[in-house]
């Protein structure tokens, strides 16, 4: 009877929340409530397909994980078999559990976790997973109750033709398909980039995270022109890229990419102006040099020389240096890591502002991952591999960012 009530109490919620909201991202957040409630667990997360490719994302969740969007594979680890699969799993100590070790959402588990479908019989929308009911274990009712739930939500969605575009509007500005990098290490061949799949789109930030000397810069070098792969093929707006001449590659750096890296390599012998209108030069479609020592907030210094502003000047420069020829992509290797806090949030906001005014792509290497709360898209490298992807549903303004 006791169950009944907890069962009938909790079908009454769902349904009363899914009568009053017709918004998808707002359904599922209120949606975990209700499971955490009525299942008393610790932490829930909902994988919602997204429509144009297929990925399941983490649109809605409640715990540790910050927030943060994690995206699987539909068909692979945990979640992703879940999805294609008929039933619920509970899973135990997945953390130390080898078969899990790779799988990108392990850090969203608990020390049991319940992961439930969402499906009806015409579609499956997504997964639910649970972690840790507050009596320790799951019961049969704390499942019974998940799969309803699961089923209820799942059939609103169907019902109101719900969709989850995660990447609506977004066009793929560089693609990479099994991305290899070998290099001689006298006579051993080391291969530091083992198959890296990454598709970036136009005007997004991307922060890259990981370890020292797992592939970072190697990668940003390979998307920019600067370096080749040893295997794999490159995607320039959808067209092959992988084995370009001389000459395209050069026009591709001159006309695609922007670099700011860590140190800020000014000519020595040029002013602040005469380094970013040098660049100018060269470009197609320049923007003003004047009016981008303007936008980095440096008038003043038109006519300094590099030896005689500060670090965070010179890589303000730096940005100006990169944004003049109007690039489509950004490659920023950590810019912010010789700077002061203070001097390292200005550069971000400046990073900020180019990605919305200008629309123009970023990939941030950072060892911070503070700023990666600022990401649209956050990666980790681990080994030569992307062991991580997260999906940042609402990112942090560089203002807000401290570390
Ligand atoms: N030109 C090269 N020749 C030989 N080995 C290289 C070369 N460039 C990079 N490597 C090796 O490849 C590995 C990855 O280097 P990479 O610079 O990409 O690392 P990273 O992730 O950027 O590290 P960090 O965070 O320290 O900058 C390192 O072990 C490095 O020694
Ligand atoms: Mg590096």
């Amino acid at each position: 009877m006791a169950n009944d009530m907890r069962f009938i109490t909790a079908v009454w919620q769902i349904m009363d929340e899914l009568q009053k909201n017709d918004q998808l991202e707002s359904t599922l957040a209120a949606s975990v409530e209700i499971l955490l409630q009525n299942t008393g667990c610790t932490s829930g997360y909902i994988f919602m397909k997204g429509t144009e490719d297929d990925r399941l994302y983490m649109i809605a969740g409640k715990g540790s994980g910050d927030g943060l969007g994690i995206s699987v594979k539909a068909g692979e680890g945990p979640v992703g078999n879940v999805f294609q699969g008929k039933e619920c799993i509970l899973i135990e100590n997945a953390a130390e559990d080898p078969e899990y070790q790779n799988a990108s959402e392990i850090e969203l588990f608990g020390k049991k976790t319940l992961l439930t479908p969402m499906r009806t019989p015409h579609g499956q929308f997504g997964v639910v997973m649970l972690n840790d009911p507050e009596d320790d274990d799951f019961t049969a009712e704390d499942i019974r109750i998940a799969e309803n739930i699961c089923s209820l939500i799942a059939l609103d969605i169907e019902d109101k033709g719900m969709e989850f575009r995660p990447y609506k509007n977004k066009k793929q500005i560089v693609s990479l398909r099994g991305i290899i990098k070998e290099f001689m290490n006298g006579d051993e061949v080391r291969r530091v980039l083992k198959g890296i799949d990454l598709d970036v789109y136009e005007g997004e930030l991307l922060v890259v995270l990981g370890e020292s000397g797992c592939g970072k810069s190697t990668m940003l070098n390979i998307i920019g022109g600067m370096d080749r792969a040893t295997q794999g093929q490159i995607l320039v707006e959808g067209k092959d890229f992988s084995s370009p001449s001389e000459n395209e590659l050069t026009k591709f750096r001159r006309d695609y990419i922007g670099f700011i890296f860590q140190s800020y390599n000014l000519m020595p012998n040029l002013t602040a102006l005469e380094n970013i209108e040098f660049i100018a030069e060269i470009s197609r479609h320049p923007l003003s040099s004047q009016e981008m020592l303007d936008m980095v907030d440096l008038s003043e210094k038109a006519d300094t020389y590099p030896s005689a502003m500060s670090g965070g000047q010179q890589q303000r420069v730096c940005i100006a240096r990169a944004i003049v020829k109007d690039p489509r992509i950004i490659l920023a290797d950590e810019p912010t890591a010789a700077l002061d806090f203070h001097t390292g949030q200005d550069v971000l906001k400046l990073i900020e502002r180019i990605v919305r005014d200008r629309k123009t792509t970023v990939i941030m290497v950072t060892h911070n991952i503070e700023i990666a709360k600022m990401a649209n898209r956050v990666i980790r490298l681990k080994d030569g591999m992307i062991s991580s992807m997260r999906v940042n549903l609402s990112p942090l303004h560089a203002e807000d960012l401290s570390w």
